[in-house]
């Protein structure tokens, strides 16, 4: 597409101009907008950025280093990997509160990410992958620019706190011209065409108290649902997939033996922007295979359901 080659190269100009030689700092999420920030930034001052990858202990199946192999090894990156799993973990040991949650999991984003920040020599710009909905999404709801409310991966407010100044080379961007841009900087097309992924992870999808053994049970069960919808076609079709662990056990038999593991729910929905979603319509077949696979692959696990919840009255995620 020459357009987006057009503006790509008046995009790094800009850049140059704005960050001269100095240096930047990036939060990147491993979503796309932050790598496509991270891709373009790098194009335009080179080494003069570095990425701060946050491992929360609520990402993925090998998540983080895929992620930061790809930015690392594959593009040249410099790129800090954050392990912060027991900070993270520990801090939410016993909490069940949704809101109490994402909040714990806010600020520790934010103290975590001053921290590497501040070891970088000489930072004086902050880089985020803010699009023009959510320039509009923080002006009508706070009045001020470049304040999102969307995610903590937009660190609102630290800049000024840091004394860093803003470069947000995506403002004038919706999603799909941002996944364009990816396409152009070169970025491939299975990282472009990922579903949204929350900040605060999978701590959102285990309702009620957040253990280790739950996420290991929830990170493989998620891993062979997105595996099944990857074998039958349809990921491009969903806007997003997870799998939920449910805070409860239940009784089931396998062989001769009775069972007592964790229920779980599957989800997936198709939308346009996230604001309201419909469930996406599995055939029958489809969910008795992925049930089948979940309980006989994923130790922890007797019992599949799917929601189907659409938004509104229900969210995409579990909290
Ligand atoms: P809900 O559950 O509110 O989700 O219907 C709508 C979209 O927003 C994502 N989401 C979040 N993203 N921090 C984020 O960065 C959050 O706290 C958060 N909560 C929900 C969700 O994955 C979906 O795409």
């Amino acid at each position: 597409d020459w357009t987006m080659e057009a503006y790509k190269d008046i995009a790094i100009e800009k850049i140059r101009e704005q960050v001269g030689d100095k240096q930047v700092i990036c939060a990147l999420s491993g979503g796309v907008d932050s790598s496509v920030a991270a891709a373009l930034l790098h194009e335009a001052v080179g080494d003069q950025l570095t990425c701060v990858f946050v491992d929360h202990g609520l990402l993925r199946l090998n998540e983080a280093d895929e992620v930061v192999a790809m930015f690392r090894d594959h593009m040249n990156l410099k790129v800090i990997h954050a392990d912060e799993v027991d900070l993270f973990l520990g801090e939410l040991e016993g909490q069940s509160d949704p809101e109490t949650k994402r909040k714990i999991i806010g600020r520790l984003f934010i103290d975590v990410f001053q921290k590497y920040a501040n070891e970088i020599e000489g930072a004086e710009f902050l880089a985020q992958g803010t699009l023009y909905p959510d320039v509009i999404e923080s002006v009508s709801f706070s009045g001020g620019p470049s304040v999102t409310i969307k995610s903590h991966h937009n660190v609102g407010g630290l800049p000024e706190k840091m004394g860093l100044k803003l470069v947000e080379p995506l403002r004038e961007l919706f999603k799909d011209e941002v996944r364009a841009l990816g396409h152009e900087l070169g970025l491939p097309s299975s990282f472009i065409g990922r579903h949204p992924f929350p900040g605060p992870g999978l701590a959102i999808r285990c309702p009620g108290e957040i253990t280790r053994e739950k996420l290991e049970i929830l990170r493989k069960a998620d891993a062979v649902y997105i595996d099944q919808i990857r074998r039958h076609g349809l990921y491009d079709e969903i806007w997003q997939a997870f799998v939920a662990i449910l805070p409860v056990r239940t009784v089931g038999v396998m062989g001769d033996g009775r069972t007592y593991d964790f229920a779980c729910a599957l989800r997936a929905v198709t939308s346009v922007d996230g604001m309201t979603a419909d469930y996406y319509p599995f055939s029958h077949e489809f969910l008795g295979e992925t049930a089948t696979r979940i309980i006989n692959e994923v130790p922890g696990i007797n019992r599949v359901t799917y929601d189907i919840t659409s938004k509104p009255p229900g969210t995409i995620e579990w909290e």
